[in-house]
């Protein structure tokens, strides 16, 4: 089939109705803003050609006072699916009549669906796509390692639950803002893997199995900064963001001779394959896509 890849678009009119008819039907789309640089129709085009389907994904630059009513129109006119991104995930999520354990979890959802009732279903791939990268892509294996996670924004609360359920040995929350790293570890406390949060300074002197960069330092070519602490000999080093280039926490990692290292590609890839699973029912192969990406991206 001829896989339909959608430009950017930003025409709320068109995108609604047409000649007073919903022209969304069988429609999926992402929402966020900015959306110029969206990888999302791309991957989703090239999951539909896998399975011969006929799919319309646009991606959709919402203004911040139009997110709830622009949500509400899509479905109204027949769109059968919606991810969300930056800065919607958590009104997405506040929007929602109902909402999957993950997504309570994550308080925000990347992903969000009609209910034959007239509802909204709220769900968050973004924990299971990292898990699915590391696990599957990579072939790392979580249970019993030491993890260390920098940060404690949305982009952590995200992954969390998942991270727990590989059952890690323990996880500690690092972050600039002591204060969020301890209050983000006491709310998953209760999954049963111990979980602590501290400052950057205290991670002196440890050593970590697996250590997973979910600041947003990178995005703007930067590291947090870290003092001295080990890299067990099997430490894998996970960069929740990509770039064409190694991120600066990549490079970080194997300049301490990380025995892995992976940047947040493929979880960009995974999350959406959960995604269009949950809409369509198909599990998509992710590993050609993640290639043409890399490709896309290298330039
Ligand atoms: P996101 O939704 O992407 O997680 P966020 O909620 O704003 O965004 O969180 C960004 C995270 O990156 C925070 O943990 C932030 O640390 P603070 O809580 O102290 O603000 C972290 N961060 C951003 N820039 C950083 C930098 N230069 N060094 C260290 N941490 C940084």
């Amino acid at each position: 089939m001829q896989a339909l890849e959608s430009p950017m678009d930003n025409s709320v009119a068109n995108i609604e109705e047409t000649n007073g008819k919903p022209s969304n039907a069988g429609a999926y789309a992402v929402f966020g803003n900015p959306i110029k640089h969206s990888k999302s129709p791309l991957i989703h085009s090239a999951f539909a050609e896998q399975f011969d389907e006929q799919i319309v994904y646009r991606a959709i630059r919402v203004e911040l006072e139009e997110f709830e009513d622009r949500v509400q129109r899509y479905f109204a006119g027949g769109g059968l699916g919606l991810n969300i991104t930056v800065p919607f995930k958590e009104r997405a999520y506040e929007l929602a009549s109902e909402r999957s354990e993950r997504a309570r979890r994550a308080k925000a959802a990347n992903f969000l669906m009609p209910l034959p009732d007239g509802g909204i279903k709220a769900d968050n791939t973004d924990g299971i796509g990292m898990v699915r990268d590391m696990v599957v892509n990579n072939g790392w294996q979580l249970g019993g390692r030491r993890a260390l996670v920098l940060g404690a924004g949305g982009a952590v609360r995200g992954v969390l639950q998942l991270l727990i359920s590989e059952g890690p040995k323990s996880i500690v929350i690092a972050n600039r803002t002591v204060a969020k790293a301890q209050a983000l570890a006491a709310e998953f406390a209760d999954l049963g893997v111990p979980i602590s949060g501290c400052g950057f300074a205290d991670l002196e002197g440890e050593t970590f199995d697996l250590i997973i960069n979910g600041t947003s330092a990178g995005l703007s070519g930067e590291m947090p900064e870290l003092p001295e602490f080990s890299l067990s000999e099997k430490c894998c080093c996970y960069d929740m963001v990509y770039a064409a280039e190694p991120t600066p926490f990549c490079r970080w990692s194997a300049a301490r001779a990380a025995w892995a290292v992976a940047d947040g590609l493929g979880m960009l890839v995974e999350q959406a394959a959960e995604s269009y699973y949950l809409w369509r029912g198909n599990r998509p192969a992710t590993g050609p896509v993640i290639r043409k990406l890399r490709d896309l991206i290298a330039g």
